[in-house]
């Protein structure tokens, strides 16, 4: 891995942090975020949402909630954020003073460039417990599987697909009947209170990250 990983000096300062979102859907992580935010549970502030296609919800929920909220072309690539588009994501989150960036259901790789800008600081949640069921649909992956616990996990980016050190995992049960819509369903809840705890750990400072273990310092 030629990224380097987030190293704990932002935190040194006591700033607060300072989050950009990622996302391509619904956006129910991001309003998991903003809520924590807004209960006092998450010492952050959401600074910008931008958004790879132009009429995802997660913008309009940006939106309603007084959040800086950008379309942002993606061309000319399908599956990630490289070259020109890259350049221009990076351009909207340093002009909105993001120090921390957080991939909530971005459908695509994003790759040296972003992390590099961002000191390593990027996050992503996706939807099993890995190393399983990394890339799409991991829920569906997770049930043609038969596993009976999956769940989810947070995670620094590094240049792999679904490969940095874990943060947070959240068990979620396999229910019998279950398809792969109530799955998700529930495995979402789960992400809804995974991804503020990593936020919250990240906020504290006292992550430090050695190999691929991430652990707290006191
Ligand atoms: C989540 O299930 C996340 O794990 C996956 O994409 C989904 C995004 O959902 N990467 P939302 O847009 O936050 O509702």
């Amino acid at each position: 891995m030629a990224v380097r990983c987030y190293d704990g000096r932002m935190n040194s300062e006591t700033k607060q942090m300072k989050i950009g979102v990622l996302g391509s859907g619904s956006g129910s992580n991001m309003q998991a975020i903003l809520d924590a935010v807004k209960a006092g549970t998450l010492d952050a502030r959401v600074v910008c949402v931008i958004a790879d296609v132009p009429d995802a919800g997660i913008l309009e929920r940006g939106r309603r909630h007084g959040v800086p909220s950008f379309y942002v072309d993606p061309a000319p690539y399908k599956t990630k954020l490289d070259g020109d588009a890259e350049a221009r994501y990076i351009a909207v989150l340093r002009e909105q003073g993001v120090d921390t960036v957080v991939l909530a259901g971005f459908m695509r790789i994003v790759k040296r460039g972003l992390l590099q800008a961002f000191g390593g600081r990027v996050l992503n949640i996706h939807p099993a417990l890995l190393p399983s069921f990394p890339g799409l649909k991991a829920w569906e992956q997770a049930l043609a599987y038969g596993v009976t616990v999956t769940g989810c996990t947070v995670h620094f980016v590094d240049e792999g697909t679904d490969t940095g050190p874990i943060i947070v995992q959240r068990a979620v049960p396999v229910q019998p009947g279950d398809t792969a819509a109530t799955l998700h369903a529930r495995i979402q809840t789960a992400e809804h209170e995974a991804y503020p705890e990593a936020l919250r750990l990240l906020a504290s400072g006292r992550l430090k990250i050695s190999g691929r273990a991430v652990t707290q310092q006191f």
